[in-house]
């Protein structure tokens, strides 16, 4: 997976894909933001640039934020093999 955060990349070939897409960077060491870590606040949110994700809980994002490829990566796990997101912008 691939995640740009703060103008910097990050690439991992080793992610399960068993915990959350937050948890996973946490555990790597990347900065990742959040707050609630319930799917309530999108403080999370990152855009899905490649791939796709399953949210296990979103009561904040809407039809139009799903459709511009946002998702809350404290409940998001990948549902295809290559994932390449964004937290900038
Ligand atoms: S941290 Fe609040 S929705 Fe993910």
């Amino acid at each position: 997976m691939e995640a740009e955060l703060d103008g910097e990349n990050f690439t991992f070939d080793d992610y399960s894909g068993k915990e959350t897409v937050l948890e996973f960077l946490e555990s790597k060491g990347v900065p990742a933001p959040f707050s609630c870590r319930e799917g309530n606040c999108s403080a999370c949110a990152c855009v899905v640039l490649e791939g796709d994700v399953k949210m296990a809980h979103n009561e904040v994002l809407d039809d139009l934020d799903l459709a511009d490829g946002i998702r809350l990566t404290c409940q998001a796990t990948p549902i295809t093999e290559k994932l390449r997101i964004s937290f900038n912008g």
